[in-house]
């Protein structure tokens, strides 16, 4: 592994400070005055570090000729940041109607998106064939009928990856381990054999491209890459072999790790590129294969370094001699990932001049259960009432796993940019809320 950090191996984004005033700031925007501008909570996005993750993507795959990079938009999706992956050059994975309506909304060019997902419906499979998505990741044989009967309806002959289960299991949390066999993703290897013959002699509406495999997120290692390369590859070559079918695309999904904590210690893109490329090589020669063309989904990776979430600090509980905690006014609606997976993340009070680290306290939500605690055991700079918390690396899976629980209102979100801050989600208002209730006239 190299020795150089990257954007995924460091906590804080690209330019975080501290400036004169003793403040926190990231690309000379002053955390302080964002949130009393833009209130708490508050998600932040520093377009600096986004672009050069996004840079750092294209460069480490630069010299495979056949690369198609997607974001994965389930990580974080809005319009602005649609456009913005957009114009870095990257296609998009999406897994819902909602995405591809986000994509639309931010005028994206659909002919580079790729549609996953586990029971994807005639809805939503209609709309993506009207909208004329350029791949279908299929995931089970109800899917293939499906998609095929539509397809047929529309007169279209739909290009498709079929997602497989490669049976590789990898060390993180097992609700983000998708490769294993025992998961509700994908065609058992087993099967494969069977979609094949009925996508060659049954469904004339399909045009089975490649296969794709997602093997969970958060993965620290590089092997379990090459292993899914070799898995993906005899599995081509045993379909050219037995059905005479030539596949020229495989997908690789996403997964590589952040930083989240000093505890974490992800390889860079750079490693996890270097590991693909040279297996796909090795393997083609080995089967006698030309090289396919590749696709790669990082969601977690390209957008997480550079967000950042503020609160202001509000009550606290002190138990002599047990835990201190300090109340937040967020919490498991904005950032439901501490409380679904125990997930660790490092905070700092971005109004606090020095550094040092004094109190142990642990960093509660406001809502209401037990489990809504951020950040257990962080060591902080005496937090008070009124400080302003940053919490780092929560620029995927948080909005985009955000809920109303509790009726909060989703917060809102600036992106930094040329030292500007630019509201691209509004805060949600009480009247936005309630929008889509229905009174009943009930006497
Ligand atoms: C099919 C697929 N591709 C890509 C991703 C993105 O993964 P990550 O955010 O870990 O890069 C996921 C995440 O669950 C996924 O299911």
């Amino acid at each position: 592994m190299s020795e150089e950090k990257f954007i995924n191996q460091n906590i804080t984004p690209k330019n975080t400070s501290i400036n004169q005033k003793g403040n926190l700031e990231i690309s000379g925007v002053d955390l302080v005055e964002l949130a009393k501008t833009f209130q708490t909570p508050l998600y932040v996005l520093d377009y600096e570090t986004l672009k050069q993750m996004a840079l750092d993507y294209k460069k480490a795959f630069s010299n495979y000729e056949k690369i198609n990079l997607l974001f994965a938009s389930k990580a974080l999706m809005t319009s602005s940041v649609a456009k913005i992956i957009d114009s870095f050059g990257f296609g998009f994975d999406v897994v819902s109607m909602g995405e591809i309506y986000t994509l639309k909304n931010a005028k994206v060019n659909l002919d580079k998106v790729s549609f996953n997902g586990n029971n994807k419906s005639r809805q939503e499979l209609t709309f993506a064939l009207e909208n004329k998505i350029n791949r279908i990741s299929v995931d089970n044989f109800h899917e293939l009928e499906l998609l095929n009967e539509i397809a047929k309806e529309k007169n279209i002959i739909q290009k498709i990856h079929l997602r497989i289960a490669p049976g590789i299991e990898c060390h993180t949390h097992e609700y983000i381990q998708t490769g294993q066999i025992d998961s509700k993703f994908g065609f058992d290897l087993t099967k494969i054999p069977n979609a094949i013959e009925k996508i060659k002699n049954e469904y004339k509406n399909i045009l089975l491209k490649g296969l794709h495999v997602h093997l969970g997120s958060q993965i620290f290692e590089t092997k379990v890459y090459s292993d899914a390369v070799k898995i993906v590859l005899e599995k081509i070559k045993m379909i050219k072999e037995d059905f005479g079918l030539e596949l020229d695309e495989i997908n690789l999904g996403g997964g590589l790790g952040i930083t989240y904590t000093e505890e974490d210690s992800p390889p860079s893109v750079f490693d996890i590129a270097n590991v693909i490329i040279s297996s796909i090589e090795d393997n083609c020669k080995k089967l006698n294969l030309n090289k396919p063309v590749l696709y790669i989904e990082p969601g977690r990776s390209l957008v997480c370094s550079a967000g950042v979430s503020l609160y202001t600090i509000g009550s606290e509980k002190n138990i002599e001699g047990i835990r201190k905690y300090i109340a937040l006014d967020g919490g498991m609606a904005d950032n439901p990932r501490p409380s679904m997976y125990q997930a660790k993340y490092e905070a700092a009070i971005a109004n606090k001049k020095d550094s040092i680290k004094n109190e142990k306290v642990t960093l509660a939500g406001k809502f209401c259960e037990s489990g809504d605690i951020l950040i257990k055991d962080i060591e902080l700079n005496q937090p008070k009432a009124g400080d302003i918390l940053c919490v780092f690396d929560t620029g995927a899976y948080c909005y985009s796993m955000s809920s109303n629980y509790n009726c909060a209102l989703k917060p809102a979100m600036v992106l930094i940019k040329d030292k500007k801050a630019y509201e691209i989600v509004k805060r949600q208002s009480l009247e936005q809320l309630v929008q889509n209730d229905v009174i009943l006239d009930i006497d």
